[in-house]
């Protein structure tokens, strides 16, 4: 295993995994599995960051393990785990913390993004991204596949490594950023913003929803308002439908509605019933192996216990040698 270069990422618990995170995120590990040594970690620590119900944590977490296996991640191939079970994260965060600068930490779009929407901003919000660069760091990976929105976090864990190694001496490589095509999803309520799972249901599509309610939120897809325009530029809604038709694979669709779409004939309606049978037909199977899996969680937790010993052998032979680096027992 140890000959294989390393990748790492991680999804936060919060909610149901979307076709924003499969796309972005989880559809890219499925491949760089077979050539990488994978590790793929359920973030429960960044998820904290924000208020939560702990009520509903242990069953998110389960539910994301689920999801990754389902999704295609093979536990035979990849190191899947939960954050908090390997405490040398923390542990190494606190480390990066004392040689990063609060201003790099303050400029960080999604903080100042979080920040806005707080009455009181906790401090785990800011160090947020330091937590990150040591999920990554701790395995020397190489490369991180996540969306567009966590460029600017991986170079500053890139950041945090060159910091590192010119004060301590070379410990750590610098991880390049892994993106995919669907690296930026769309809401379908809100097409100029991303899709996510804090704004609400009827702005992504989970990969466990059932094919009514993905009929449903498909067909409400915000599109054009007013008449369609005729060899102009296709509006946010129009874009994003066309790239998840895209995603599907669905080239043959693809190309008779972008033929309609310059003659000012395409029907929205043809096109939204098109994609949302494609993505039925495409999450069948996935849902099928979740709901197996929500059934015998004694297996998911298994897997992600071992999963927490594998990870934890790498993570602290790499302390070990932070720690001796820094002069520290
Ligand atoms: P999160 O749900 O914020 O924990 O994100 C987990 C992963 O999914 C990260 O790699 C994100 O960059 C990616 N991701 C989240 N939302 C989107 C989106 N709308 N489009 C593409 N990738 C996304
Ligand atoms: N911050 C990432 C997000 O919100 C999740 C994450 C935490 C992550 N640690 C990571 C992603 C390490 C990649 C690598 O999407």
């Amino acid at each position: 295993m140890k000959s294989k270069k390393i990748i790492f990422s991680g999804i936060k618990p919060s909610g149901a995994i979307h076709l924003g995170n499969y796309f972005g995120a989880i559809r890219q590990w499925i491949e760089l599995q077979k050539e990488y040594q994978g590790i793929f970690c359920i973030v429960d620590y960044h998820a904290i960051t924000v208020d939560y119900n702990p009520k509903e944590m242990q069953a998110r977490i389960l539910g994301v393990a689920a999801d990754y296996i389902a999704a295609g991640i093979d536990p035979k191939k990849s190191i899947i785990f939960v954050q908090s079970q390997v405490p040398e994260h923390t542990e190494l965060a606190w480390i990066l913390n004392t040689i990063i600068p609060i201003g790099e930490l303050q400029r960080m779009t999604q903080y100042k993004e979080k920040a806005q929407k707080q009455q009181s901003v906790n401090a785990g919000l800011l160090n947020y991204p330091v937590l990150m660069a040591s999920d990554i760091l701790l395995y020397k990976a190489i490369g991180v596949p996540v969306g567009d929105d966590q460029v600017q976090h991986v170079e500053l864990t890139r950041t945090i490594a060159r910091i590192f190694n010119r004060k301590f001496g070379f410990v750590f490589p610098e991880p390049k950023v892994i993106l995919s095509r669907g690296s930026r999803i769309m809401s379908l309520a809100d097409p100029n913003k991303k899709m996510s799972k804090d704004l609400g249901e009827k702005h992504y599509i989970a990969l466990s929803d059932s094919p009514a309610i993905i009929k449903e939120k498909i067909a409400k897809a915000v599109t054009d308002v007013g008449p369609q325009p005729t060899g102009g530029k296709k509006s946010p809604g129009v874009t994003n439908l066309f790239e998840l038709l895209e995603l599907m694979g669905d080239s043959k669709n693809v190309e008779k509605f972008e033929r309609e779409y310059k003659q000012g004939k395409l029907h929205y309606q043809e096109l939204k019933e098109i994609l949302a049978d494609d993505l039925i037909k495409y999450l069948t199977e996935f849902r099928k192996k979740r709901e197996e899996l929500l059934k015998d969680s004694k297996k998911v937790k298994k897997i992600l216990e071992e999963g927490a010993k594998e990870a934890q052998k790498i993570a602290k032979e790499t302390l070990k040698e932070v720690k001796e680096k820094m002069g520290l027992i």
